[in-house]
């Protein structure tokens, strides 16, 4: 058991999340959250985050430990979202982990937060198949990744144009006045209604690219509400939720397989939030088979934001050689794959 112990923290976001790997094995996965604190404003206020985080860090960072059954001591690496993310909220990890790194005298690594979405299903499916085709699906981001390997190489093939599909989820559930974040409370509602009830516009359907746009969606979708309360009609949410999750999660499994095709991939992985969408895995596993592709998704805990995904990062990186971060290491809110 020599491979190397890895500390990750991860706080681009509302999560201040702290995983400790061994290898591909999973040893702690502590996360607080401050989305409460967020739910009255609809969406993430970054000041609130960034507060909550430097609250939240230590004693995570001591959940984690306590449970793995170490120490302080025990950690051979420490891993850390550098970006991208909001700037204050990705300082606060930053800063904990160069002075962890520092007072430990460990080695430090900077790591992408959307390459750390990809290496975290290594924790549950084993080594990724090399190359294989990622597609990020969250609150901040909506990508399509080619990776040759997740810890040297990772390339962007398109990305959305306006709205995340996460927030398109958040928003259209506000429409319907669903709680924030509204994702999985318009998966819950949707399995009550028809997708096929409403034809509401897939963006970016057939033109070719490999991008997303989900805000014409959205707008569809609050037009239509808008124009049915105005004359008092009745709306059945259920079919509202459904129909506007069926256009996201078309769009999204024929762009995910596009990108197979293009790139003669056999391998599919989907992460981040929105891959906790049951509509979204189910489309997925049926048109993978039918495309003869692979398909890996990390179990929803694992699929959010996590500590654990920074750290099987971290993992990696240092068991392909790869040089750690200098300590004055920058948070870089845009950084790119
Ligand atoms: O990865 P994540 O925890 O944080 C970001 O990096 O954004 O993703 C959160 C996003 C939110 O927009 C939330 O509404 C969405 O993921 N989400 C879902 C589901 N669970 C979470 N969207 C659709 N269906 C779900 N079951
Ligand atoms: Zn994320």
């Amino acid at each position: 058991r020599d491979e190397p112990v890895v500390l990750g923290i991860e706080t681009s976001c509302d999560e201040t999340g702290v995983g400790i790997v061994r290898g591909h094995t999973m040893l702690a996965n502590a996360i607080a959250s401050s989305v409460e604190q967020h739910a009255r404003f609809g969406g993430v206020v970054p000041e609130v985050a960034s507060r909550a985080h430097l609250e939240a860090m230590a004693p995570t960072v001591e959940r984690a430990l306590e449970r793995a059954g170490l120490r302080l001591a025990d950690i051979d690496a420490i891993a850390v979202t550098a970006g991208p993310g909001l700037s204050g909220a990705l300082l606060v990890g930053v800063a904990a982990a160069k002075a962890y790194s520092l007072g430990l005298g460990v080695p430090l690594y900077g790591v992408n937060h959307l390459a750390a979405h990809v290496a975290v299903d290594q924790l549950e499916h084993g080594a990724l198949p090399k190359p294989c085709i990622a597609m990020l699906v969250s609150g901040g981001h909506s990508s399509l990744l080619l990776v040759p390997d997740v810890a040297r190489e990772v390339v962007s093939l398109g990305s959305t144009v306006d709205d995340a599909a996460g927030e398109a989820f958040d928003k259209v559930a506000r429409v319907l006045g669903l709680p924030f974040p509204g994702g999985p409370h318009i998966d819950r509602v949707a399995r009550d209604g028809s997708g096929a009830a409403i034809a509401f516009p897939r963006g970016k359907y057939d033109d070719g690219t490999l991008d997303f746009s989900f805000s014409g969606l959205k707008t569809a979708v609050a037009r239509w509400v808008e124009a049915r309360e105005k004359t008092g009609e009745s709306i059945h949410v259920p079919d509202v939720a459904a129909s506007f999750q069926e256009a996201v999660v078309d769009v999204l499994t024929r762009k995910a397989l596009r990108a197979c095709a293009e790139y003669g991939v056999g391998d599919l992985l989907i992460g981040g939030g929105v891959a906790a969408n049951s509509r979204l895995r189910a489309m997925a596993q049926e048109r993978c088979e039918a495309a003869g592709v692979r398909l890996r998704v990390p179990s929803p805990g694992l699929c959010t934001d996590n500590g654990a995904m920074v750290a099987a990062l971290g993992s990696d990186l240092v068991a392909a050689g790869v040089e750690p971060s200098p300590l004055d290491i920058p948070a870089d809110s845009s950084l790119p794959v």
